[in-house]
């Protein structure tokens, strides 16, 4: 058997108790630099705390203290200018941070790790980057809402065919359509507000898993990261993911709602809908076809759940089954988190310039609407309440109607007075008040209904709520 000859001497940073080092395979799959440097800004915050707590506690010289936060603010500078060489033997961000500040610093550089770990060290970071995105969720969702609610203000008498089975239900409204998304994705918004809430945790201190004997601070530590309070349990600190799942959770859901407003697009703007334009800005020509006008934007935002409810699937599989506390799987929580939270911030802007730049065809809505018998139901309705038919039977009534206007190939508001008469004799010439689209829609002015009325006063408490 031939022995693979390690690449590098022992680790530096923990190599006391190993002859040789690693192999080069081994570093390649161990290593996470290339993906954790992403973290590199919380991990430089974690350890600025970190040190101003160990001076704080008399745990650290105040002169050592003092060299660790110059030296950690040069790596920040060093990374952010470029300059920085990341190395794959050093693992990862914490031991590459660490390693360059002891370089930089000397001995004080050694002494930061006292009484913390990797363990919680990248706990920490990564709950302060999951945290910023929740923040840049939540403003992207705003945006979004606002692009929605505009959209509403504009069209919100705007008569439209609403659907069930994409067949024409009821006549509704264009604001009342454009409003059911703000209330999809503020939803969403409050998903991440609550995962935020709990994920604003600080685990950091719990080092590698049972705490520590040296007299930290942890309330200390969680204050400066702007945490409301340390974890309670160092166990369950350093083992938890909940925070990053919560984030794919939210990350799915909204990713969900935004495939299903593609989806709408995609239909709307096709040449047989021509409910909506979508603005150039946001699609594409055809090499071959001159005629075409392809709704791209929509149909990647139709696909990009994929990805997230991919990572989200991942990060499960990854955690479920792990014995408490840290393992090394958990180095695969990160790629998933990124990729997810970058596809969702393009998405979010994606749609908010698509939602914004679009263009409603109030004409082809109100035509659309018209047809299809969208207003059998206000027919039925009328039969109760004018001549007190059970609603089962003027269902009944209702349903030869249409079968009759089918038949002649006309709409309902088309039918004679006699013809109507034929399916029930109480039917008067009041019935065709009801038949009109418009009529239909401002009738329904029961809480949360479709009513122009009910959709101002909506929009009105949206427009006050998002400020
Ligand atoms: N790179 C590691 C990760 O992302 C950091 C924690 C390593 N801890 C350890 N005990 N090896 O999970």
């Amino acid at each position: 058997m031939t022995q693979v000859k390690p690449d590098t001497a022992a680790n530096t940073m923990w190599g006391g108790r190993f002859a040789t080092g690693p192999d080069a395979i081994m570093t390649a799959i161990n290593a996470s630099i290339g993906f954790d440097k992403r973290l590199y800004a919380q991990d430089i915050a974690g350890s600025r705390a970190h040190a101003a707590m160990l001076a704080a506690t008399g745990i650290l010289s105040a002169s050592d203290a003092e060299a660790i936060r110059e030296g950690l603010l040069t790596v920040l500078s060093e990374i952010e200018s470029g300059q920085f060489a990341f190395r794959a033997d050093l693992e990862d961000i914490h031991l590459n941070v660490e390693s360059r500040l002891t370089e930089l610093v000397g001995e004080a550089g050694k002494r930061l790790h006292t009484a913390r770990s990797r363990n919680d060290q990248v706990a920490v970071d990564f709950r302060l980057w999951v945290r910023d995105q929740c923040d840049a969720a939540m403003s992207g969702l705003t945006t979004l809402m606002r692009a929605f609610l505009a959209q509403a203000e504009a069209g919100a008498d705007w008569v439209m065919p609403g659907f069930t089975h994409l067949q024409t239900a009821q006549p509704v409204t264009w604001g009342h359509h454009m409003m059911a998304y703000v209330e999809m994705f503020a939803r969403d918004r409050g998903r991440f507000e609550d995962a935020r809430r709990r994920m604003n945790e600080c685990p950091l201190g719990a080092a590698a898993l049972a705490g520590t004997g040296f007299p930290i601070d942890r309330h200390m530590t969680a204050r400066a990261l702007g945490f409301d309070r340390p974890t309670a349990n160092s166990l369950d600190s350093v083992a938890d993911r909940d925070f990053a799942l919560e984030f794919l959770g939210a990350a799915s859901i909204c990713a969900m709602h935004l495939s299903r407003f593609a989806e709408e697009l995609v239909i709307w703007s096709s040449a047989q809908f021509r409910f909506v334009r979508l603005s150039d800005k946001w699609t594409t020509g055809s090499s071959i076809m001159p005629q075409k006008k392809n709704p791209d934007a929509a149909e990647l935002l139709r696909a990009k759940i994929g990805r997230i409810l991919g990572a989200t699937f991942a990060l499960f599989t990854v955690m479920k089954g792990l014995p408490l506390t840290y393992s090394k799987d958990m180095q695969e929580d990160k790629e998933q988190v990124f990729d997810a939270a970058d596809t969702l911030m393009l998405a979010l802007a994606a749609m908010t310039g698509m939602v914004a730049d679009m263009t409603a065809n109030r004409d082809a809505l109100r035509a659309a609407a018209a047809s299809g018998f969208s207003t059998a139901t206000d027919l039925a309705d009328w039969l109760v309440r004018s001549l007190g038919l059970p609603f089962r039977t003027a269902h009944h009534v209702t349903g030869s109607l249409v079968a009759l206007a089918e038949a002649k190939g006309c709409d309902l508001p088309d039918l004679t007075l006699a013809e109507m008469q034929s399916a029930h004799p109480g039917i008067s010439e009041e019935v065709f008040s009801v038949l009109g689209v418009e009529n239909s829609v401002r009738s329904r002015q029961s809480y949360g209904g479709t009513a122009p009325d009910q959709v101002r006063s909506q929009i009105a408490r949206w427009k006050a709520a998002l400020g």
